[in-house]
């Protein structure tokens, strides 16, 4: 296991170009279970938990050549060919590590008609069930039973029949995997309440590739009409704002000036806003991003909600920056119920942070000073790597592998930039 290195108190300059979207590349690899001929991916990042849908497909049978595992191949790229799919199975040992391995049970249910994937445990920050996915997937006529950790599904003849859904809960996955299911089923299905996330839309435009009929992605209600057989293809995966805004974040704590090139300006609106609310100078440059650090930071106050609110997986980011902001800031997790492992950490950087119930409050401009840290989720290590680049003296922060699930050498990206980090074994 490595542990990251960074010594704080360097500005960053230069510019950095924004890779493919973790969370469009992972339901964009599931969809190739739907199609009936080879389905190529470009401007894929290169990251952990895309290995691991890779492992999941090949187990499943299909054919993967997954670029970044092949130094012959361009290592941003993969073909996946699921038409000799043998075994609709998503073991333990792989979702244990995966949540989104649950992805992988809509189109699954609508190609074969059955499925077995292991129930996805909690996760560090909170339980994440997928009730909410098997209970619309029962409405359009699949029949489910737990054993054994596993929930089993099978579809009766005939396949799945479209229905009206409307989810309780605003869930991401939940809406990919319905849309990928409701692809090839008998008529028409109406999710209401639908996600509304640019990783949505990404999947929504890549099944309209392989010849899909949807209509309303990007709203909160999406409606399919199925059809018999979807084709291969080839889709590129859309820029990762989530990955952009860490970038803009981290600039905004080390200070200094870098162009981000593939900015994802739309998709990142809401999170602009509120970076120009706490003084950072962000300057759209045509499809890139100029962004200028002030001489200090001023708190602002967020509420993390469903796209197009504030994203949950910029709340950690920006709470590193408010440890370093003039005022206080007011933080509320409104989308999981333990997002907040970060804290303890960030106070050992000498963070002044309190927590009642989901709310944070941080009282910034405290001088933060370098300590060894440990990462406990994917967006909190990036939170621990970003307050470290601002803190005084030398940082280390442990199982960045929590770090490298998500992000494709965000380090790498950093130091380029001109941050200090090394990457040694723990
Ligand atoms: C997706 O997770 C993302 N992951 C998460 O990103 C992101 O934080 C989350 O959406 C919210 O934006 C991927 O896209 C692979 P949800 P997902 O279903 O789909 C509850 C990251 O950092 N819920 O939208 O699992 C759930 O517990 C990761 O890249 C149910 O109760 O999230 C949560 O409280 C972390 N039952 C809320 O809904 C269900 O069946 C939203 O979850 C489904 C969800």
């Amino acid at each position: 296991m490595d542990k990251l290195v960074v010594e704080g108190g360097h500005q960053l300059k230069g510019q950095v170009r924004i890779s493919g979207a973790k969370n469009a590349a992972l339901p964009l690899m599931a969809a190739s279970i739907l199609a009936d001929g080879p389905w190529r991916l470009t401007n894929l990042p290169v990251l952990g938990d895309l290995l691991t849908m890779g492992r999941l497909l090949t187990f499943m049978g299909g054919r993967v050549e997954l670029g970044q595992k092949d130094p012959r191949q361009n290592p941003n790229e993969a073909e996946l060919d699921l038409t000799m799919l043998s075994k609709p199975e998503a073991p333990h040992e792989l979702v244990k590590t995966m949540r989104a391995s649950a992805l992988v049970l809509g189109p699954l249910l609508a190609r074969l008609g059955r499925a077995k994937v292991s129930l996805p445990g909690g996760c560090a920050i909170g339980v994440r069930p997928i009730d909410l996915h098997i209970k619309a997937l029962r409405a359009m006529g699949a029949i489910f039973d737990l054993s054994g950790g596993d929930i089993v599904g099978r579809v009766p003849e005939g396949g799945l029949k479209g229905a009206e859904i409307r989810f309780e809960t605003v869930t991401v996955t939940g809406t990919e995997n319905l849309m990928m299911a409701a692809t090839l089923a008998r008529g028409r299905t109406i999710l209401a309440n639908a996600a509304r996330e640019p990783e949505v839309v990404d999947t929504g435009q890549a099944l309209l590739a392989m010849g899909a009929q949807i209509e309303g992605l990007g709203t909160d209600t999406i409606i399919i009409d199925g059809v018999s057989s979807l084709k291969g293809g080839s889709y590129q995966v859309t820029p990762d704002r989530i990955e952009a805004g860490t970038l803009l974040a981290a600039v905004a704590l080390a200070g200094g000036e870098i162009t981000l090139v593939d900015f994802p300006h739309e998709a990142l609106g809401t999170v602009v806003a509120k970076l120009r609310e706490t003084g950072l100078i962000l300057t759209a440059l045509g499809s890139d991003m100029l962004a200028q650090a002030p001489d200090s930071l001023s708190a602002a106050d967020i509420t993390t909600q469903p796209h197009p609110g504030f994203p949950t997986d910029m709340q950690a980011q920006f709470m590193a920056m408010m440890t370093a902001a003039k005022g206080v800031s007011v933080i509320t997790e409104t989308i999981f119920e333990n997002r907040f492992m970060h804290v303890g950490e960030l106070r050992r950087l000498g963070a002044d942070i309190t927590l009642e119930g989901r709310t944070a409050v941080v009282r910034g401009a405290s001088c933060l000073s370098g300590a060894p840290l440990t990462a406990s989720d994917l967006r909190a290590s990036a939170s621990l790597v970003l307050a470290s680049l601002a803190a005084r003296g030398v940082s280390q922060i442990h199982r960045v592998y929590h770090l490298d699930r998500g992000y494709e050498r965000l380090d790498r990206k950093l130091i380029s930039l001109g941050a200090v980090i090394s990457r040694v074994p723990a």
